[in-house]
């Protein structure tokens, strides 16, 4: 009895699955699968790889490649047609999931001055990273912030939000970057168009912004009980500021530089549950040593041009372009001026690895920290 090809990962290690079929194996796997069951030995080397195995591939999307592309978007559709006028970033590794890297998606928004997308919620934690343009705003359940270019911005999952760009504002491009992939995978993603399609703006302009970005300080007696952080936005122009200041204090990280994190203000912890998000600077001529870690991120250059070595690959990067680094992909990063700083903005899916108890990190130990060039 003739019976196909099948799956049978077999590793010649002890401990780990080496059965070699036999006809009678491979008639018992057939009966298996009649009753939708399977011999784990047969796959387990695959489900339990020694260490992760992230289908990702690094990718560096250039902005100079992109821009025009973006908006193009705006002569071919409506932002009230397409819900949102987005070009989203898809990594040739993570198509069926329509993710940017690991469970991250990304996509770069346009909107003309005059313009207001409906407003929606979604289980998926979102935010946004300001690439250009004067006049967009955001309203996250009523409130309205302001935003300028290298601007952070979060719409938290479950939020009622919706963006624009003022009438007497320019066209505006941005990054979103959400969790839907994730969501998708732990099969939990709701979404909700806003039944009025736009929010009335209940607070004054920017008042979260007010409240809780103050340094140092908390407004006595408010509460916050949310998950997320209630400073909704985090100014380009403060965190630079910070970064210079923390770089006077500090020899910083050998594999980031003077990086900080966004956090919320009142746990200190991930500005939201899902998604953590950081800014980091790389002084003049500097170059880090590479490590890798659980979790993906994806960095938008902020600042000045320079390049990333991921996985043994060169990258080489300028203001506004977007690369990835999978999980469990060596990288480092150096900045290409002798006498300017470069910032690089990143937003990751650490908060699941940290809670999930799932974090692990190794340095680069040979060659001085640094990866061979394998191309
Ligand atoms: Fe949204
Ligand atoms: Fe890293």
């Amino acid at each position: 009895m003739a019976t196909a090809p099948r799956e049978n990962h077999r590793e010649d290690v002890a401990g780990r699955a080496n059965v070699q079929d036999t006809p009678e194996l491979l008639a018992y796997y057939d009966e298996l699968d009649h009753l939708d069951a399977g011999a784990l030995w047969t796959v387990a080397n695959k489900i339990e790889p020694w260490q992760p195995k992230s289908s990702s591939v690094p990718v560096l999307w250039r902005y100079r490649d992109l821009r025009d592309h973006v908006l193009r978007s705006v002569e071919l559709v409506s932002p009230e047609k397409a819900g949102r006028r987005v070009i989203y970033l898809n990594n040739p590794g993570r198509r069926e999931q329509a993710a940017a890297v690991g469970w991250l998606y990304s996509g770069l928004q346009v909107m003309h001055p005059g313009e207001v997308a409906s407003a929606h919620a979604h289980s998926a934690s979102a935010l946004r990273f300001i690439m250009e343009g004067k006049g967009a705003y955001t309203i996250v359940d009523g409130h309205k912030l302001t935003l300028g270019a290298n601007d952070f911005v979060l719409t938290p999952n479950g939020t009622w939000h919706e963006h624009g760009v003022a009438s007497d504002g320019s066209p505006c491009i941005w990054q979103d970057g959400l969790d839907i992939p994730l969501v998708n995978a732990l099969e939990a993603n709701f979404y909700a168009v806003h039944p009025n399609l736009q929010q009335h703006v209940g607070h004054p302009v920017d008042d979260m912004s007010h409240s809780w970005g103050n340094p140092g300080l908390r407004p006595a007696g408010a509460e916050w009980t949310r998950g997320y952080s209630p400073l909704l936005k985090y100014e380009w122009g403060p965190t630079y500021e910070s970064l210079q200041r923390y770089a006077r204090a500090t020899d910083g990280s050998p594999f980031d530089g003077i990086l900080m994190n966004y956090v919320n203000p009142v746990t200190g912890g991930p500005v939201m549950q899902t998604i953590g998000a950081s800014m980091q600077l790389l002084r003049p001529g500097e170059a880090t040593s590479a490590h890798r870690h659980t979790g993906s991120v994806i960095y938008q250059v902020a600042k000045g041009s320079g390049h990333s070595i991921i996985d043994g690959k060169r990258f080489d990067w300028t203001e506004r372009d977007i690369f990835c680094v999978p999980s469990w992909a060596w990288h480092e990063h150096a900045n290409a001026s002798s006498g300017d700083d470069a910032c690089l903005f990143a937003f990751n899916d650490l908060p699941v690895m940290n809670s999930l108890g799932l974090y692990r990190e190794e340095a680069f130990g040979d060659n001085g920290g640094r990866q061979p060039l394998s191309s």
